[in-house]
């Protein structure tokens, strides 16, 4: 008789319900797979918001987590579960909690990588304290913003220390915009970062454990259009910087799961966001690159719960900043360096090994299903709760045509074309409607 093990993955939920019913679906059609010649099966559960006493049993070996972010009672939860019973997080939320985009760019700059000019100014409207009076007499002293700029330099960002989702984002090009803007920061603890203008590229990479997609995004366009399908959109050596800087603040934090922004000038990668607890992945937004998102999130969630991956809530920086200080070392070599302590905390090699054996039957599960009904049901039901109803229409055949795309680019790479796709389709805007008709499924379409 074989032996079974189950493992059960939490998913701890914002508003999101599409790419949750997609990563259930996976784990459900997955089935058992066999590690270490062992059988062991796979489960997910929506975790609900209840008391808990910190000496209650967990269940889930693996939690997803969305929500800790801005909901606190499940965070403290997140936390006794790591402490005390184990449990694995994607995200670690000590880390989220104390390193914030201020702390990523910090330890950015001490890892060497090319983070703009970037100061941090004292609250504009200090925290309403009864001790404040005092603290403000005392050491609040008084400082010329202008000065401050003109160091850094305009055109400037102006923008939230931790910031997310664009609050307080603001674009500044001379004085006026630079008081207008400190003014309304209010008690928002602000930085001020040279622009990097012009630039070439704005790559937004998402990493799931060892694995970095990196994707061309155009974030003054509608959220359906900012990522674009593109390929070799990067000179290699910036392309390889990412990837390795994806990975090097990933394994720095332990986060496992997160979305990265770097503004690339030729060669030159200058990152500007390095810290999103919840990152984009969405279908709408995502599209083309969904397929590659939740097939990496079930098979690192998956690697975790069967090989029993040990979580670390600590850092290990000064194995870092070994590497970063030592002066014998070129910036190739440091990349280098900081590649293979990515590669060994992730576990790249056994995880690689995972996905080709324990999970070799994944990628055509993830394929069959995007090109079926079911997920074609999903997408119109994701688009029918996102878009209002007169939009419906043009969002659908929108969506099926990249999806459709996707397929069709997979089945040029299974063919060994690959790079041989039609490049004016891939990065035509209008390329959706193209592939295939509106009111046509990817069945109708192959
Ligand atoms: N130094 C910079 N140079 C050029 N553009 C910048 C810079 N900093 C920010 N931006 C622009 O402002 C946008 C928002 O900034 P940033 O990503 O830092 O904020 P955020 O609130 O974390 O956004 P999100 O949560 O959407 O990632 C960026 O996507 C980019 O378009
Ligand atoms: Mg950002």
């Amino acid at each position: 008789m074989t032996d079974k093990t189950t493992h059960l993955i939490g998913l701890l939920l914002g508003t999101e319900d599409d790419w949750p019913r997609a990563f259930e679906t996976l784990v459900h059609r997955l089935g058992p797979v066999n590690y270490g010649g062992t059988e062991h099966r796979l489960t997910t559960e929506r975790l609900t918001i209840e008391p808990f006493d910190l000496r209650d049993p967990v269940r889930q070996d693996v939690v997803i987590d969305r929500l800790a972010w801005w909901y606190f009672h499940p965070r403290e939860w997140l936390k006794k579960a790591a402490l005390v019973n184990g449990t694995y997080l994607l995200n670690n939320p000590f880390t989220f909690q104390a390193m914030e985009k201020h702390s990523a760019y910090c330890a950015m700059i001490r890892l060497g990588f090319d983070i703009p000019d970037t100061v941090l100014v004292p609250y504009k409207n200090p925290i309403d304290h009864e001790k404040w009076t005092y603290t403000a007499s005392t050491y609040n002293l008084p400082f010329d913003l202008d000065e401050v700029a003109e160091r850094v330099g305009y055109p400037m960002f102006m923008k939230p220390f931790d910031g997310g989702a664009w609050r307080g984002v603001s674009r500044i090009d001379d004085q006026a915009a630079l008081h207008s803007a400190y003014d309304s920061s209010g008690q928002m603890l602000m930085h001020l970062q040279a622009a990097v203008s012009p630039f070439d590229v704005f790559a937004r990479s998402l990493t799931i454990g060892p694995e970095t997609q990196v994707m061309k995004f155009r974030p003054e366009l509608p959220m359906h259009h900012r990522y674009e399908v593109a390929h070799d959109f990067l000179e290699p050596e910036a392309g390889q910087e990412i990837l390795t800087l994806s990975r090097t603040i990933n394994a720095f934090f332990r986060w496992e799961f997160n979305s990265c922004e770097t503004l690339v000038t030729g060669t030159r990668a200058r990152p500007i966001d390095y810290a999103n607890a919840c990152p984009d992945i969405a279908i709408t937004s995502l599209h083309y690159y969904f397929p590659w998102a939740i097939q990496n999130l079930l098979s690192w969630s998956a690697f975790c719960a069967v090989t029993g991956r040990r979580a670390q809530i600590d850092t290990a920086t000064t194995t870092w900043f070994d590497v970063a200080d030592n002066p014998d070392l070129s910036w190739h070599d440091k990349l280098a360096r900081y590649a293979q302590l990515a590669d060994a905390y992730f576990q790249a090699e056994e995880y690689r090994e995972f996905c080709g054996t324990t999970l070799a039957a994944l990628p055509e599960l993830v394929h069959d299903w995007i090109s079926g009904p079911d997920f074609d049901q999903l997408l119109v039901e994701t688009v029918q709760t996102t878009y209002p109803a007169h939009e419906h229409e043009q969002f659908i055949a929108h969506f099926r045509g990249l999806m459709g795309m996707w397929v069709a680019d997979q089945a040029n790479q299974n063919q060994g074309n690959q790079g041989q796709v039609n490049q004016d389709q891939v990065n035509s805007k209008d390329a959706a409607q193209q592939v295939v008709p509106a009111g046509g499924t990817f069945s109708d379409s192959k």
